[in-house]
């Protein structure tokens, strides 16, 4: 299931993110006003049962979250998404993954990896801003459903293209995808049309 958000603010932000002459600063906070938006939608995901609270009037009927949420943002680009994301989760705990795509071949080289401990019912949401050849959320969802325990997996991205979500459905059927555009294609060196560029650099400042 593919879930593109539609909602006017995204789409300005989106456009500052496009935007060549967009400067580190700015890029970095339409990023973080994007991601309270995706962080809202993926979070439909997350489980809650009933509690019962006590407000100055009665007893009622409450919820609280059922499971484990965890936040897996891909080093580095996902890192941008960290903070809107915790903004609206406050409980979810954070682990790490480092990807590098080779810009010759395209193949995903892992760097890094620190998460917490998953169990079945954990919901990991995994969070990389650039979906394009799917080769680095491929790589994560294999990693989770085959060296961990959790059966639930989220994606969300800003920027998705369309051979990136085709590959996602073909190994990950049952993963949702949750992104603010699906933009038209990939170009010869795998980048995204019209995308925004390097959306790691970009948004930490290395260009
Ligand atoms: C970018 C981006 C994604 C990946 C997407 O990372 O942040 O992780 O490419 O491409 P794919 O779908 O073809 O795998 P990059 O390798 O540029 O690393 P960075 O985030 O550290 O800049
Ligand atoms: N990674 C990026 O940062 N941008 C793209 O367009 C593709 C991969």
């Amino acid at each position: 299931m593919v879930t593109v958000l539609e909602h006017p603010l995204v789409q300005r932000d989106i456009t500052i993110l496009r935007d060549k002459l967009t400067n580190t600063q700015e890029f970095r906070a339409a990023m973080r006003r994007i991601g309270r938006v995706l962080a809202c939608e993926a979070a439909k995901h997350i489980e809650v049962r009933k509690v019962t609270v006590e407000t100055p009037l009665e007893m009622t009927e409450g919820y609280k979250l059922a499971n484990d949420v965890v936040l897996l943002p891909v080093l580095r680009a996902g890192n941008g998404l960290v903070e809107p994301f915790t903004d609206v989760i406050p409980d979810a705990k954070v682990g790490y993954i480092g990807l590098r795509r080779n810009e010759e071949t395209l193949q995903t080289e892992e760097y890094y990896y620190n998460v917490p401990e998953l169990h079945t019912a954990s919901l990991v949401i995994i969070l990389d801003p650039m979906l394009a050849t799917g080769g680095s959320i491929c790589t994560t969802l294999d990693k989770m459903f085959h060296s961990s325990a959790t059966r639930k997996c989220v994606v969300v991205s800003v920027i998705a293209a369309p051979e990136g979500i085709q590959r996602i459905v073909a190994n990950h059927p049952n993963v949702p995808v949750v992104t603010a555009s699906l933009d038209r294609c990939l170009n010869d060196v795998g980048y995204i049309l019209p995308g925004l560029g390097d959306a790691g650099d970009r948004y930490h400042g290395t260009m």
